[in-house]
């Protein structure tokens, strides 16, 4: 599996961080660069589950002085091939805080759907939110 140096349109937007895709739980998190190599961010694919679920999660951040420049669109995009094309997954889900648009907009230009809402799913900034839903199952091959 090669996942050092994941490339969308040509160049490279992720590398290494921890370096290891060997724990059966995902692939470690990745770093996301800026065009001069800097560390802007993070994404990783985490609670592979195989079996009948085939699937994993996705989470991601970018530093609030790169935002709104494509970083995390361009990241999600490089995981979500991973996860179908090199670790042949069914299904990617990501959710997000209800009001957090900027990451449901990230999703959603990558075909993520939102399938529902979770009420308390996660402990953030010292309480349990509601969380919107998303996920992305694996595009079916093109039939002529
Ligand atoms: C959410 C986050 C990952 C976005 O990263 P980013 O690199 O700025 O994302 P992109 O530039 O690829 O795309 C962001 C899109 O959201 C839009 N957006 C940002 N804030 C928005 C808001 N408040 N309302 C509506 N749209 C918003 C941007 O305009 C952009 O869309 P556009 O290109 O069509 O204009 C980043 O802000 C972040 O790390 N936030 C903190 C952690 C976090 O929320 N992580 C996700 C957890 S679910």
């Amino acid at each position: 599996m090669n996942l050092r140096a994941a490339r969308y349109r040509g160049k490279p937007v992720l590398t290494w961080w921890e370096g290891k895709a060997t724990s059966g739980l995902g692939t470690g998190t990745h770093v996301i660069l800026d065009d001069s190599g800097r560390v802007i961010g993070r994404v990783s694919l985490n609670g592979i589950v195989r079996g009948a679920f085939q699937s994993c999660a996705l989470s991601y951040w970018v530093s609030a002085g790169h935002n709104g420049r494509g970083f995390a669109t361009k990241a999600v995009c490089a995981l979500v091939r991973v996860a179908f094309e090199e670790l042949r997954l069914h299904r990617v889900q990501a959710e997000t805080l209800l009001h957090n648009a900027g990451s449901q907009r990230v999703l959603e230009r990558n075909g993520f759907v939102r399938y529902g809402m979770a009420p308390e799913y996660l402990n953030i900034a010292g309480r349990w939110q509601d969380h919107a839903m998303y996920q992305m199952v694996k595009p079916s091959p093109a039939t002529d």
